[in-house]
């Protein structure tokens, strides 16, 4: 009898879903994962943004691994930075991923600069975008991540989530009139710590105080103020980072592995900080059946701090750190289905989280492609999953799975969640 009332409404939820949420797009299949990175291209001489040291490329990317990677992760701003050295609009650089010869994902964070837009630079992201995934033109697969980590305070239009989900809107809306090519992922930040220590001045406590104490605190929930609707999104995601074990320094540099779980711990909670009350998989990816990806993340290597460029003991080591991190996901991806895309910040970070007048920035390794141990231990445990991991093909070549913006996955997906309807309805009636 319990079960009846249940199944009845999940029925009908589901057929009301069909009429209205498209399936995600660039999903892969069930029992299927994308793996890639975000590389530093910055060109060393012109270190425009300089957070590393540049010269990388996704070319050199997969000759490291080995294999081709399914998606490569860049940036640009709202509105686009101007190159002080070319005058030129810095946009993604499609070329390095076109490069590759393969059907490689190009995936694009926009962080808009302290909503500083206007309605010409939103139409001229939407052009650039429907220029890039035009099959006539050069027919990539996009996948956008608008204004990520929104729940932090690091951005400048970070905690406001009222305007936030007004303007990620507004950008879904203004590219979807367009073309319905690009792939939308929305992206707080893992949640441990939250919410981050001292506020920005604009922080919008009325929205984000959900439990409703008077105070923006550990026991709000970190996510859904920002949510836009399912009808937004096509993916969710996490950032997450480990930096070695924060109780033994600030910032963090003692070369510690993470906890086995640490994934799991950051999207679903657990004691490393990430609050259980908030499981961020349940709530998002299995409650609106959404693909998860990791849009960037990654375990660090501390090399040296500053100011001196003092060399940190190596303690348990390169291999172990990032081997430890990257098997907390990929160990794990039975027990999370919709974990589907993970993306490491393939990046040597120079001076990064110096306390604020004290100048003792560590300078991390992120990658996993470079030490020769590290990149051996990882092909190694890419490799044992066999055909889980769905490497990028050659344009030509019989496989492309996903490739297409598919009427055909749509319509399919409706059928079967109005098949699942359909059944779940007889159940009812002749239980
Ligand atoms: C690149 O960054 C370094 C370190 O901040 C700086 O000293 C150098 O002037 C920069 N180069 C250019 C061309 O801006
Ligand atoms: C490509 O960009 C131009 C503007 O540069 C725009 O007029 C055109 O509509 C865009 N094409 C697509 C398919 O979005």
């Amino acid at each position: 009898m319990q079960l009846r009332l249940p199944l009845l409404t999940a029925a009908v939820l589901a057929s009301t879903a069909c009429a209205q949420v498209r399936a995600p797009l660039y999903e892969p299949a069930d029992g299927k994962v994308l793996f890639g990175a975000w590389v530093d291209t910055e060109d060393p001489s012109t270190n425009a943004t300089n957070i590393g040291i540049g010269g990388d490329s996704p070319v050199k990317f997969n000759q490291r691994l080995g294999s081709n990677a399914a998606v490569f992760h860049f940036s640009q701003r709202l509105p686009l930075d101007i190159s002080p050295y070319t005058q030129e609009e810095m946009t993604v650089p499609l070329k390095l991923v076109e490069d590759t010869a393969t059907d490689a994902i190009l995936f694009i964070t926009v962080y808009p600069i302290a909503w500083t837009y206007t309605d010409k630079d939103v139409q001229k992201l939407a052009w650039q975008l429907g220029n890039i995934t035009d099959p006539s033109l050069s027919n990539r697969r996009v996948m956008l991540r608008f204004a990520p980590e929104m729940n932090g305070n690091w951005f400048s239009y970070g905690q406001q989530p009222t305007r936030f989900v007004q303007e990620y809107k507004r950008i879904v809306d203004n590219i979807r009139s367009v073309t319905s090519r690009v792939s939308f992922v929305w992206a707080p930040n893992a949640a441990d710590g939250y919410p981050f220590g001292v506020p920005l001045a604009a922080y919008e406590l009325s929205a984000l105080d959900t439990n409703k104490n008077g105070a923006l605190d550990y026991g709000d929930d970190p996510f859904t103020p920002y949510w836009p609707g399912e009808d937004y999104v096509d993916w969710v995601g996490i950032s997450l980072y480990w930096k070695g074990n924060p109780a033994t320094g600030t910032p963090p540099h003692d070369n510690s592995a993470s906890p086995a779980d640490y994934w799991e711990q950051m999207v679903q909670g657990g004691p490393s900080g990430s609050n259980p009350a908030f499981p961020f998989y349940d709530m998002f990816a299995l409650k609106y059946n959404k693909p998860l990806v990791m849009p960037e993340g990654g375990a660090a290597f501390a090399l040296t701090q500053a100011p001196n460029n003092t060399p940190l003991p190596a303690n348990v080591g390169q291999v172990k750190i990032q081997q430890t991190f990257w098997k907390s996901y990929l160990g794990v991806l039975s027990k999370y289905p919709k974990a589907k895309m993970f993306i490491n910040f393939e990046y040597l970070k120079l001076n990064e989280d110096p306390v604020a007048n004290a100048n003792n920035g560590v300078t991390r390794d992120y990658r996993i492609t470079w030490d020769s141990a590290t990149v051996a231990a990882l092909k190694a445990d890419l490799s044992a999953l066999g055909s889980t991991v769905q490497w990028a093909s050659s344009p030509g070549s019989s496989s492309t799975p996903g490739n297409s913006v598919s009427t055909t996955s749509k319509s399919s997906a409706c059928t079967s969640v109005f098949g699942v309807s359909l059944l779940a309805t007889l159940a009812v009636l002749f239980v």
